[in-house]
């Protein structure tokens, strides 16, 4: 693995590996143990969308692995002027030791890692999400102690979120099934891999996708970058693209709720059903420092995870 561009590119094992690792990392950090596995490397963290969880976790979970991150806004640098992402993928390469990028189109993200010398990470593009996913399949994992044959439902726009669930769930042997209104399906690469990829199922019914899961995900109907798109989105997605207490009734007892942050309560999912499962949500977002300290620290330190 020498960056993590997509969880597509990744294999099963590999995904146990960087939770294993990250739960190592939780560990660590809950019992006050230090590792600069990052000694002296620095981050640069290019961000063309807005963002606090990741530019924070990212930031401090750099410090905390004895390095260093410097935030690059697209609008303030040369990016934003239009320089090549090819030239900055090389000149970072000669500062940093590793880049992590917030942008729109995927092809960006492989494009600055076919021509880094760096690992590349990406902190979000309209394809995919896979270091949020990699938190939540962490959650998932730390509360109900496995993750093969559980059931992951995602309710909503067939995003990124939706994608990265979809390849990390199937690939870690869960049962996915996705609910989105026609017209707003997951990517078809995406859904041409869970073809062959396990027990997948895309419907138009949250009833049906909700029905027995161990784990429910949701996400905004609008995501950054769909702005102008909200009122058309809202339209479709209201009163029948949401998560409450009717739809929880339809699951497992002890089913999670899972939600990426920020979330648009009385939208997606109902302030009732977000506060019961606060808990949970919040410690997805924690987890998100851990699972990133794994990833960095297996892409950029010494070879010693
Ligand atoms: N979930 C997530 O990526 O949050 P931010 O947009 O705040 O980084
Ligand atoms: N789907 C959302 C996720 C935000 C973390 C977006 O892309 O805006």
């Amino acid at each position: 693995m020498n960056d993590l561009l997509k969880l597509m590119d990744l294999s099963g094992k590999e995904i146990d590996h960087i939770l294993n690792v990250a739960d190592q990392m939780k560990y660590n950090q809950k019992h006050g143990l230090i590792h600069n596995y990052l000694q002296g490397k620095t981050l640069a963290m290019i961000f063309e969308k807005n963002s606090t969880r990741t530019r924070v976790s990212f930031e401090t979970g750099m410090y905390q692995l004895g390095g260093h991150a410097l935030f690059l806004s697209g609008k303030e640098s040369q990016i934003g002027r239009g320089e090549p992402i090819e030239d900055t993928a090389r000149v970072l390469s000669r500062y940093c030791d590793g880049i992590m990028i917030r942008t729109y189109g995927q092809e960006e993200v492989e494009e600055l890692a076919k021509y880094a010398d760096i690992p590349v990470i990406n902190g979000l593009t309209d394809f995919a999400h896979p270091c949020q996913v990699l938190a939540d399949l962490m959650t998932i994992r730390e509360k109900m102690t496995r993750l093969a044959g559980l059931k992951l439902t995602f309710i909503g726009d067939g995003n990124n979120m939706a994608n990265s669930l979809i390849v990390g769930g199937l690939k870690c042997g869960m049962e996915v099934a996705v609910a989105c209104p026609e017209g707003y399906d997951p990517d078809p690469k995406v859904l041409e891999f869970a073809k062959t990829a396990g027990k997948f199922t895309l419907t138009r019914d949250p009833g049906e996708a909700a029905a027995d899961a161990d784990a429910v995900f949701t996400d905004v109907w609008a995501s950054m970058g769909q702005e102008g798109e909200a009122a058309k989105r809202r339209k479709t997605f209201e009163g029948i693209y949401q998560v409450n207490e009717k739809l929880m009734a339809l699951t497992h007892s002890g089913c999670m709720v899972q939600h990426c942050l920020p979330a648009h309560r009385g939208e997606e999912i109902t302030a009732e059903t977000f506060e019961k499962h606060a808990e949970e949500i919040f410690d997805e977002a924690e987890n998100r420092l851990h699972a990133q300290k794994a990833v960095m620290t297996i892409l950029m330190g010494e070879g010693k995870l």
